[in-house]
């Protein structure tokens, strides 16, 4: 337990869990193996406030810090790490940058939606060929009359197919390069947006992922997110959060495996005493446990950090890097520990071992965190 938990934290954290052992845990393998989608889940999490935590009450958020965020985003992934997606993209990269650029109608009109869990929202970044090199995207916004026309093609969108409202950069300007990409609040329900079928991923099944194609998708000039210009300041701020949530992620996933493997080295024995017994496996439990307990004061740092309305850029770039890359080496050894069992699909950790693997990857890929880190060390 982090012994500086105010009572607030502490009952958005057992609120959480309460609901995630209750109504997540219980469909989570059926949900996994047939890969649909948790629509009834989400609806209920956006009842309790879990869709726009940090958005202020007043557009229909719970109005809380983004730690308690993280404590809930922690015990949603601990039992279903595909909720747990689709709640941080909704929460930190669609919700957080219509907070902090939009402008009072813009709130009023997509925070409400989206804070309730009514609408789903997501985040079109990334492109197919604009993945960590995030400003080499090619999506071009056209002016017309009253908006603006988006064409192109945007890859990898999570809640893509199921949400409604994305927030999309694309270039408006294209002599000012970097400078002369902006960003929108897309409307996905238009017949300019469409959506593939999902993609077939190794993990997180049951969250939707698809590729997006924009043919005269149309934003009114109300829908721009912050001047002409803003783009990339509107995505890169959004990661930071987001890169929190990742890494809270990572955490909620990495504290089942190990919780699951101290659960069976105590039961599974061989050489004629429980396998928690021999020091290989100790060792093991003891570096998993290491890496858990380190993860987590990073990630509330960067999460204190900005709550203090401090710059958190790279405490959470170094958040997301420590936590997901020790997540994967504890759901490793959670399959090692298990042994055969390890790799059923009868048993937990498999599917601890699928999810967890993309949190390396998306919201920033470890090498990104790594030249995050080091610019941030180095200006
Ligand atoms: N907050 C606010 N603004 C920021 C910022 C931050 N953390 N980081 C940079 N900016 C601003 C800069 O100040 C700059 O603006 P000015 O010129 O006005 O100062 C502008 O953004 C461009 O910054 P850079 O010149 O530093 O950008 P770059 O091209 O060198 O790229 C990078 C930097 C860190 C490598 C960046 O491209 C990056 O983070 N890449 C990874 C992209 C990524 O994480 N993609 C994941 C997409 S979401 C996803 O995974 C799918 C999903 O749905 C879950």
């Amino acid at each position: 337990m982090f012994p500086a938990l105010t009572e607030d934290q502490l009952a958005i954290q057992e609120a959480a869990r309460e609901f995630a052992t209750a109504e997540i845990e219980p469909g989570a393998m059926a949900r996994d193996h047939s890969a649909e989608f948790p629509k009834a889940i989400i609806g209920q999490l956006g009842e309790m406030g879990f869709m726009g935590m940090m958005v202020p009450e007043v557009y229909g958020g719970s109005g809380v810090d983004a730690l308690s965020y993280i404590l809930a985003l922690e015990q949603i992934s601990y039992a279903d790490a595909s909720v747990a997606v689709t709640m941080s993209v909704n929460n930190s990269v669609a919700c957080a940058p219509i907070a902090a650029f939009g402008t009072e109608a813009q709130k009023q009109k997509y925070l409400k939606p989206l804070a309730s869990g009514a609408v789903l929202g997501g985040f079109m970044l990334t492109e197919p060929d604009a993945g960590s090199d995030a400003a080499a995207l090619k999506c071009r916004a056209t002016k017309v009359d009253g908006g603006w026309k988006l064409n192109g093609a945007k890859a990898w969108i999570t809640n893509g197919g199921v949400g409604r409202y994305f927030v999309t950069m694309a270039i408006t300007h294209p002599e000012l390069g970097k400078k002369g990409i902006s960003a929108f609040v897309l409307d996905a329900d238009q017949p300019g947006v469409i959506m593939s079928k999902p993609e077939e991923k190794m993990g997180l099944r049951s969250s939707k992922t698809v590729m997006v194609t924009l043919e005269d998708a149309f934003v009114a000039d109300d829908d721009m997110l912050g001047q002409p210009g803003d783009g990339l300041k509107v995505a890169f701020g959004g990661l930071d959060g987001g890169r929190i949530g990742i890494a809270a992620q990572a955490l909620g996933i990495m504290q089942r495996a190990l919780d699951e493997s101290i659960q069976y080295a105590k039961t599974r024995h061989s050489f004629g005493k429980p396998i928690g017994e021999h020091q290989a496996i100790q060792t093991y439990l003891a570096e998993m446990h290491a890496k858990v307990e380190a993860s987590r004061l990073l990630i509330y740092k960067a999460a204190m950090l900005k709550d203090a309305g401090k710059p958190c850029t790279l405490e959470a770039a170094t958040a997301k890097l420590f936590s997901t890359e020790s997540a994967v080496w504890v759901c490793d050894r959670a399959v090692q520990i298990f042994g055969g069992y390890g790799y059923s699909r009868e048993y937990v950790v498999e599917r601890l071992y699928r999810d967890v693997r993309v949190t390396t990857v998306y919201e920033g890929t470890s090498e990104i965190q790594r030249m995050v880190i080091a610019r941030g060390l180095t200006k």
